[in-house]
């Protein structure tokens, strides 16, 4: 396994961070996997050597963490690497169970830890932009949270590349706690985050951690044989995505071709792709498979000429933003 220090943390992760978005229970989403399945993944990469793992309060409504944390409660804390995010509405008969406010974060993350069974985590994430909360509140409940031991960093996923710079002047302003990463949509189908918020996590010494790099499997098989899995006709996300758009289905074809090239997997030219750019430090990838996940590690392993980089890149064009608002 190849290890990266994560942003600015010090704190070194594997190359590949597990998505446990796909570990949980089947009554969540039909292709999320059960406690047992979930654990012979886990174990495998964490035979693999990946340390880095994410999850969130509302993958499987609590039981992707609850799941994490028994099988990680098996194995050596100190070696692994925790993260896990809240803003999600977690039960629909209490609005306070959702956004970024003092009350919401400081419940959530609480009941987050209870259900990993830990005292701490590693990195805590607001999942989205909270349009009814200041900032400043959010940062300073965050910057508590570290105080208390309750996490070792924060990190933030999808909003605009404005308020995240915003959020990162009024950190350094008021002397807190500033977020160490973005989880953000990125991949060879959604390259927006190029314009701005790329290159501003790379000046501000971010972590970037992307979700969706194999774009919810559209980058793993030909395009016409999405549905050809559950997830592939069950996944509504995946279908409001514009991975068909700008270009899509010609940089999926071109994958097919390299993977054919390289003797690899589609997924596995989609996750070089990602690994070659500077400012990826470590994907985010989600699998019910021992296989894929192999595959995925063996991905560390392939390096793209970069003729090949430019050919998978040139069919792309500008889509309209997807993954947040
Ligand atoms: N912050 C956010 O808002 C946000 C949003 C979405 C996701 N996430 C995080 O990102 C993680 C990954 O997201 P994701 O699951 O949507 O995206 P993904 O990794 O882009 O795609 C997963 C899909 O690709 C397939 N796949 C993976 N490896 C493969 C291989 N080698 N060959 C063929 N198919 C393969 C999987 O099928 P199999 O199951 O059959 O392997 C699954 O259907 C999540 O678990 C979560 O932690 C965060």
């Amino acid at each position: 396994m190849e290890y990266t220090t994560l942003g600015s943390t010090g704190m070194e992760v594997s190359r590949i961070c597990l998505g446990c978005m796909s570990f949980g229970t089947s009554e969540w989403r039909d292709w999320v996997l059960d406690e047992d399945e979930s654990r012979e993944i886990i174990e495998r990469a964490i035979d693999l050597g990946i340390n880095f793992f994410d999850t969130a309060n509302m993958y499987s409504l609590g039981e992707s963490e609850r799941v994490l944390g028994n099988v990680l409660s098996e194995y050596d804390r100190d070696s692994q690497v925790v993260a896990t995010k809240g803003y999600f509405e977690m039960d629909e008969d209490n609005p306070n169970s959702g956004g970024l406010s003092r009350k919401a974060l400081e419940q959530e993350l609480s009941n987050s830890l209870s259900r990993l069974g830990m005292d701490t985590v590693d990195l805590y994430q607001i999942h989205r932009w909270d349009y009814e909360t200041p900032i400043e509140q959010t940062l300073k409940t965050l910057d508590d949270i570290v105080r208390r031991g309750q996490s070792r960093y924060v990190g933030a996923s999808s909003m605009w590349a404005h308020q995240f710079a915003e959020s990162l002047r009024v950190s350094d302003r008021d002397g807190l706690e500033r977020f160490q990463t973005m989880q953000n949509h990125y991949n060879l189908l959604y390259r927006e985050e190029e314009r701005e918020m790329l290159p501003l996590c790379e000046r501000e010494g971010v972590g970037v951690v992307p979700w969706s790099p194999l774009a919810r499997g559209y980058l793993t098989r030909p395009h016409e044989e999405f549905e050809a899995t559950t997830r592939g006709q069950t996944d509504d996300y995946a279908r409001e995505h514009p991975y068909f758009d700008g270009g899509g289905r010609e940089v999926n074809e071109r994958v097919e071709e390299l993977a054919g090239e390289y003797d690899a997997t589609m997924a596995q030219i989609a996750l070089a792709w990602l690994l070659d750019k500077e400012w990826v430090d470590a994907p985010i990838v989600g699998t019910t498979s021992v296989q894929h996940l192999e595959d995925a590690v063996e991905a560390l392993d392939i390096d793209l000429a970069g003729s090949d980089v430019a050919y998978l890149e040139a069919p792309y064009e500008p889509v309209p933003v997807s993954g947040h608002e």
